[in-house]
């Protein structure tokens, strides 16, 4: 599989000296660190950017220090100022350096007198690569433009000056204008009654990381799931969005009983346009949600689980830098898979997990040993190597296995009480380990050595006897999978009038890389394939059905690519046909018409993947 989960993250992987350091963020955190951010934006659509100030409250740790580094991409500074406690201002001399291709334009501005304040004047750029901004024929309805954020990992930058690292922590209050028509939401607590009046205020009281800053603006409706949880949406999915959401108050007890209050206040999900690059993303209080996941019959909806399941991993405790990534993605997995054990079944969770195991065990092998660990080595791996999935399942696998030996119970607790003890809190995997030991490992003697956890945060490959569930009904498919390609079992005999998303993705995900192609014509003519609604089994399906040349589902492959631009679902079938020289060209057709509504993370990865597709012979 097309390792994509982690794909904005490994593009931007360094050779790297230290990790002491963010070596992504140009931040001096060791002379001043933000503590306050406030925001002043008008939202303007005719000329896709936001314009206005950022003021930056300071925390001055270093008293000779007599600069302020932020980081910035593609910004337009228009003036930057002291302000004292009186509101008198300044103005303050600043150097933006060229832009590195991967960090944006380094921002120094001399602060000699280490003011409490600093204020930046500004406009964003309509290519911020952290802001999508669609025209009224890229929306769902048609009627409106829509414009959303998309900042981790390091683009928060672009659309507002700051320092861009994860171990910097800081509450934000934002004013923001726009088209009196228009909704705006934010990373913060939303009221779902503001009425539409073209001005909105957000306070976020708790101390948060950059990469969960968050903006989104359109023709959004609001439809209650519960007392403190909606969802906001295009109007004409709205009903949708919130019949596959309607467990999503359930989720949120459920994740309270198992690792304490939910410390937020409200939690919203705001449903975007297919356009959006990721399944999700955690934005406090209000989780954004690519419409792929609404398919009718919540078999998808463990994405909600798993960025609700941020606000306590990643949000409430957080890697403190990109190297400790599966701080973040391996424990909300893992309490992913709890939430939906509880609301759907063991049976569910136990799928869920094994398409996780299937995908890790497959693509493990093949990665430069350093990604293969947890926890990389400074030193660093090439810019191209990805992350891939080491993070989500490699890192929930640990946490599983820590479960199974510890007994549920006790590693409940211990859960809880690393999340209350870190609460708000950027940390490093050292001082995950450092809490580990005394609270669980060394508390419990004789359930798992010291060895065997450093062999699963350092170590790479999988650990041997990494605990497997049993799946009968997945053990059940492998056997029709094997009578099917040995010409026993015909594909209309398949026993698949049952199968749910993830027996159907477990079942395609194991079919040869190559398949021969009667074997999927037969598939198609017996099951219907082609032109799926469900996209996780719909990119499986043409990726598959590409590759074993089967040129009658190009068109459908086409509408899929056109109509997603969420990179999991959508890249694997631009690589599946760039494989020879006539799918390439066809990808490039697709990709001409396509473009303009894709998320510019998008836009990079397709262009990056024809650049190479052309350099490597066919
Ligand atoms: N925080 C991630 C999304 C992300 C990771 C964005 C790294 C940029 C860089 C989010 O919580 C996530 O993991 N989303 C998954 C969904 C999921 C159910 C595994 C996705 O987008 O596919
Ligand atoms: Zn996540």
């Amino acid at each position: 599989m097309f390792p994509l989960r982690t794909l904005a993250l490994g593009a931007l992987l360094l050779p790297l000296a230290a990790y002491a350091n963010d070596p992504y963020s140009y931040a001096q955190p060791d002379e001043v660190r933000v503590s306050h951010l406030d925001l002043k934006l008008r939202v303007d659509f005719p000329h896709r950017q936001l314009d206005g100030q950022a003021t930056l409250t300071l925390d001055w740790k270093d008293p000779k220090a007599t600069s302020l580094v932020l980081d910035t991409r593609d910004l337009n500074i228009a003036s930057v100022e002291a302000v004292d406690a009186q509101g008198k201002t300044a103005a303050l001399q600043y150097t933006l350096a060229s832009r590195d291709k991967q960090l944006g334009s380094k921002m120094v501005i001399q602060t000699p007198q280490r003011p409490h304040e600093v204020r930046i004047v500004y406009t964003t750029s309509p290519d911020a690569s952290g802001l999508q901004w669609l025209p009224p024929a890229q929306t769902a309805d048609k009627k409106q433009p829509f414009m959303f954020s998309q900042s981790e990992s390091i683009h928060a930058r672009s659309w507002v000056p700051l320092q861009d690292s994860p171990a910097i922590r800081f509450t934000y209050d934002a004013h923001v204008t726009a088209p009196q028509d228009a909704r705006v939401a934010m990373s913060a607590p939303n009221d779902p009654k503001h009425a539409l009046n073209g001005d909105f205020s957000f306070h976020q009281t708790h101390p948060i990381p950059s990469y969960l800053l968050a903006i989104a603006a359109g023709d959004l409706a609001v439809k209650e799931t519960g007392p403190r949880s909606a969802v906001y949406a295009e109007p004409s999915v709205a009903a949708k969005a919130a019949h596959e959401f309607e467990d999503t108050e359930k989720m949120i007890d459920t994740a309270e009983k198992l690792y304490g209050p939910y410390r937020w206040g409200r939690y919203d999900i705001l449903v975007l346009p297919p356009s959006f690059p990721y399944g999700g993303m955690e934005n406090p209080n209000m989780t954004f949600a690519t419409p792929t996941v609404l398919v009718g019959d919540k078999s998808l909806v463990s994405l909600v689980a798993h960025e609700l399941a941020h606000s306590w991993s990643g949000n409430l405790v957080t890697a403190a830098s990109w190297r400790d990534i599966w701080l973040n993605e391996g424990v909300t997995t893992y309490v992913q898979g709890r939430i939906t054990e509880v609301l759907y079944g063991k049976r569910q969770a136990d799928e869920e997990a094994l398409l996780d195991i299937h995908t890790l065990q497959k693509e493990v092998g093949t990665m430069p040993a350093n990604t293969q660990r947890l926890a990389p080595k400074p030193g660093g791996v090439d810019a191209d190597d990805s992350l891939s999935d080491v993070a989500y399942n490699k890192g929930s696998w640990f946490l599983r296995t820590l479960e199974q030996r510890f007994g549920r119970d006790t590693f409940d607790n211990y859960l809880k009480g690393y999340f209350n003890h870190f609460a708000f809190q950027s940390i490093t995997t050292e001082q995950m380990l450092d809490y580990l030991k005394p609270n669980l490992i060394d508390k419990y003697p004789g359930k798992m050595s010291w060895d065997e956890v450093k062999d699963w945060v350092y170590g790479t490959g999988i650990p041997k006897d990494a605990p497997i569930p049993d799946s009968p009904r997945f053990d059940a498919i492998d056997k029709e999978r094997s009578a099917f390609l040995a010409g026993t079992l015909t594909a209309d005999k398949l026993d698949a009038k049952g199968w749910n998303t993830q027996e159907w993705m477990y079942f395609l995900d194991r079919l040869p890389d190559v398949p021969s192609l009667d074997k999927m014509q037969a598939i198609d003519a017996a099951w219907h394939l082609t032109g799926t609604p469900n996209a996780e089994i719909g990119m499986r399906w043409y990726v598959h059905a590409i590759a074993a040349g089967d040129k009658a589902v190009w068109p459908a492959a086409a509408e899929h690519m056109t109509r997603i631009g969420r990179l999991y679902l959508t890249m694997p079938v631009y690589v599946a046909l760039s494989k020879t020289p006539e799918g390439l060209a066809f990808a490039e057709q697709v990709y001409a018409k396509a473009k303009d509504g894709y998320h510019p993370l998008t836009q990079q990865a397709v262009q990056a993947l024809f650049a190479k597709a052309k350099t490597s012979k066919h």
